[in-house]
């Protein structure tokens, strides 16, 4: 199957990639030339398992990359739509380029096309398509148009589009439900999986996946709704957390009883310093505006979020109780981005913790395995940035742990209280167990558990240092 993947993000990267490995020949297209001579020449723009390896087996072969809208929609049978859709100050998702797509894909087609729209869009975005490509001169049945939503994760997009639970595609005709059928076939009959040479499959991986076939509205709001539910997920468990440091249970025995009803079950039921990332937030939001928008209130979504906001200055106030006063305060940060696994800040929650350190004064030393460089687009040189963690720690007033990255879950204790001016660590991603920490002689601060304090001779008496 020929397939042009419009958009060379995240999403639109991983499914050119992806289609490619799946034995499509793939046209992936963007506006933004750089990046596209970037691809061209070898350049891997985002930091994620596995793309590395397929973009080498295929760039050149099945896949290409590629400036013109025109050009790959002529020589394609299969459109799909992965652009941007940003935020609106209202909340609303910024449908622009979308629009502009949909516009240029109606100026180029010379024969049946099936438009899947993969971008995150609300409720109804299929119809808009449908109609804009009419509005530009296409006749109706020049094309037709699917939702195909996606649901990869940052980290493990890869892994995820090759080995999904399931793979929902939304349309109204026969003929578009055929074409995707074919498009995912390797998948649904399992027979990527049985391959030798492909990505290995994960161990918990579900094939064949299910497979299922809905309206194009449906397969829209199943996207919306999945990440809203999976937020409302995180911000539930952030608020027991709140609960359970109120009352002086432990958080995470409460998940280990939650987590275990199978209704339930354990996943994203991790409390810490709340959501971040390109979709959680965003999607919360938009979902929010969409159902506004054709009449219902989802108040719901709106204390999500708010729990959510709260999280980090939850984290900040324990910040101030551990270290009185953060004039001045020389702090190491374990994490930059939204979460493990990634290179990618966006909406990251440690990020915003580190802005309102900065704004009261305290002095960050940084540390994050992978997202280093692009946290200096944004922080530029307002913190000090070190090569690992045990560097940044270096004569620190206290460590935090902002990002999962299970390397952090793995530190040299005894290394770090020695290094630290203070033995203060404040883990807002529950990595330690509060009985771990105290033993290895450091006063430690996590979420929805009570602090595990060492008693020191006298509060928060520094460790003497030459270097201090
Ligand atoms: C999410 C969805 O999982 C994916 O299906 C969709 O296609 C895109 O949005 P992603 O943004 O990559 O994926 O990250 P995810 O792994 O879902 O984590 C989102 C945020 O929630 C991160 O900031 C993470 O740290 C946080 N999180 C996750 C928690 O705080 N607790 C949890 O238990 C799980």
């Amino acid at each position: 199957m020929r397939i042009a993947v419009i958009g060379s993000g995240y999403v639109g990267l991983v499914a050119a990639a992806c289609f490619a490995e799946l034995g499509h020949s793939v046209v992936c297209v963007d506006k933004d030339r750089n990046r596209i001579d970037e691809l061209n020449k070898g350049g891997i723009p985002i930091y994620e398992d596995y793309l590395p390896e397929l973009l080498a087996g295929h760039r050149g072969r099945n896949l290409k990359f590629s400036t013109s809208v025109s050009d790959a929609v002529r020589e394609s049978a299969v459109i799909v739509i992965a652009v941007g859709t940003p935020i609106c100050a209202n909340g609303e998702a910024d449908l622009f380029f979308v629009e502009s797509v949909t516009k240029a894909i109606a100026r180029s087609v010379d024969g049946y096309k099936l438009i899947v729209e993969k971008s995150t869009v609300p409720v109804c975005t299929s119809a808009w398509i449908e109609r804009a490509m009419v509005l530009n001169g296409c006749h109706r049945h020049q094309f037709d148009v699917a939702s195909n939503p996606e649901f990869l994760r940052e980290g493990s997009a890869v892994s995820d589009f090759l080995y999904p639970d399931r793979i929902v595609v939304g349309a109204d005709s026969e003929r578009a439900l055929r074409i995707l059928r074919d498009v995912y076939r390797p998948l649904i009959d399992g027979s990527y999986a049985r391959g030798a040479d492909g990505v290995p499959k994960p161990e918990a991986a579900m094939v064949p996946p299910h497979y299922i076939e809905t309206s194009p509205q449906s397969a829209e709001l199943v996207k919306h709704s999945c990440n809203a539910f999976l937020a409302m997920k995180i911000s539930f468990i952030n608020a027991v957390a709140a609960v359970c440091e109120a009352v002086g249970a432990d958080i995470e025995d409460v998940c280990k009883g939650i987590g275990t009803d199978t209704r339930i079950g354990p996943r994203f039921l991790r409390a810490g310093i709340g959501y971040g990332g390109s979709c959680f937030p965003k999607d919360v939001a938009a979902f929010r505006s969409a159902a506004r928008e054709h009449g219902y209130k989802f108040d719901l979504l709106d204390e999500v979020h708010r729990i959510n906001e709260q999280q980090r200055q939850r984290f900040l106030k324990k910040v101030r109780t551990a270290l009185w006063t953060l004039k001045d305060k020389r702090l190491a940060v374990l994490g930059l981005a939204f979460k493990d696994g990634t290179d990618d800040v966006r909406e990251s929650p440690a990020i915003e913790i580190i802005k309102c350190l900065l704004a009261e004064g305290c002095h960050i030393v940084a540390f994050d395995p992978a997202a280093t460089e692009r946290a200096k687009g944004v922080l530029a040189d307002s913190v000090a940035y070190a090569s690992d963690a045990y560097a940044a720690a270096t004569g620190a007033d206290a460590l935090l742990i902002l990002t999962e990255w299970k390397e952090f879950a793995a530190l040299d204790l005894a290394r770090i209280r020695e290094l630290l001016n203070y033995p203060i660590v404040l883990d807002g991603r529950n990595l330690y167990s509060p009985r771990e920490m105290a033993a290895a002689g450091l006063d430690y601060y996590s979420m929805g558990r009570a602090a595990a304090k060492i008693s020191h001779p006298t509060p928060l008496e520094p460790r003497i240092k030459e270097s201090k």
